[in-house]
């Protein structure tokens, strides 16, 4: 039998809670949701400073240990060094919030080959990493003691994505993987969670690659219009900090699935009724709006 990839210090404690992407928007809320709770972090994401900050807030609200480590999660080995340097003298990781994602919107053929590497190397093979070297830890804890991973997929999950192709099945893969994981684990006293929000008041759609093309100017302004438009659709979609709790209850109750909001529910499973060509037309209409 091979030797497992991650040798499992004995009697090591989990104490904390990982979460990747933890600077803004659904990680954010995650982190609060989590130290309300008096569980204490490790917050990872690239922008330090933006940690430092919620980590201090963090401290200073709820008394628990928050400690940052500024990573880019999509470089080569970053997921393997992350896990290395916490086996060396980190805490050990309880709770596994697999949270950092990115965007692409626009025609696939449009797009620089290097940003869905970059996105596929976020989305998919980081979370995938950082789950199988965490695993070993998890499942060596004692019986009884909570532990798990909430893997951060989307309702984009549910069906094929025209202009966002490759966002789409990176979610489907996430699904997927996470509901796999979640059978594998049952009765072994991990839980594995895929967490489906719809569209979230967060900085994800104002990401360079999430703006369209042709909603840039000339001189690198953006079009008022298309601009105004964005703030009009921002205003409908759902508040980040429902959207969390909703995640946490769920992963909390140990559910393999958890969809916030009964409209996102009811979208994403109307894909499993109509004809899958019926569902990628409509589907290409609303992102062409
Ligand atoms: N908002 C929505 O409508 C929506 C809907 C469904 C699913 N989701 C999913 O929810 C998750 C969180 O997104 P969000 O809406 O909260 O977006 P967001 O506000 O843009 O936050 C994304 C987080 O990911 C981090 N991140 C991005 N690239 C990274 C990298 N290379 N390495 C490490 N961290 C990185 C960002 O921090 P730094 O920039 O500091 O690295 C930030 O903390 C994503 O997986 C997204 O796909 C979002």
């Amino acid at each position: 039998m091979p030797a497992p990839a991650v040798a499992v210090p004995a009697g090591r404690p989990l104490t904390h809670t990982l979460i990747t992407g933890a600077s803004a928007g659904l990680g954010l809320e995650f982190a609060r949701l989590f130290a309300a709770d008096g569980h204490p972090l490790v917050l990872v994401a690239r922008r330090e400073d933006r940690l430092a900050a919620l980590a201090a807030a963090l401290r200073k609200d709820f008394e628990v240990d928050v400690q940052v480590m500024a990573v880019d999660l999509a470089a080569p080995g970053a997921p393997a060094a992350l896990a290395a340097g916490l086996r060396a003298g980190g805490p050990g990781i309880r709770h596994l919030v697999n949270n950092a994602g990115v965007g692409c919107y626009g025609p696939c053929v449009d797009r620089d080959p290097q940003v869905y590497r970059d996105l596929l190397d976020l989305n998919v093979r980081a979370l995938t990493d950082l789950t199988r070297l965490l695993l070993p830890s998890l499942l060596a804890a004692p019986a009884g003691l909570r532990r798990g991973v909430l893997n951060v997929a989307s309702t984009a999950a549910f069906q094929p994505g025209p202009l966002m192709a490759v966002y789409f099945a990176s979610k489907a893969y996430v699904l997927s993987f996470s509901e796999a994981l979640h059978e594998e684990l049952r009765g072994s006293g991990v839980t594995v969670t895929a967490f489906c929000p719809g569209p979230t008041r967060t900085e994800f759609f104002g990401q360079e690659a999430m703006i369209p093309p042709g909603a840039v100017l000339p001189d690198g302004s953006l079009d008022p219009e298309a601009l105004a438009r964005h703030r009009r659709r921002d205003r409908r979609r759902m508040d980040p900090t429902a959207a969390a709790r909703s995640g946490y209850r769920g992963y909390l109750a140990g559910k393999a699935v958890v969809i916030p909001g009964r409209g996102n529910a009811l979208l994403a499973q109307s894909s499993r009724f109509l004809p899958r060509a019926a569902v990628r037309r409509i589907v290409h209409r609303m992102m062409r709006k």
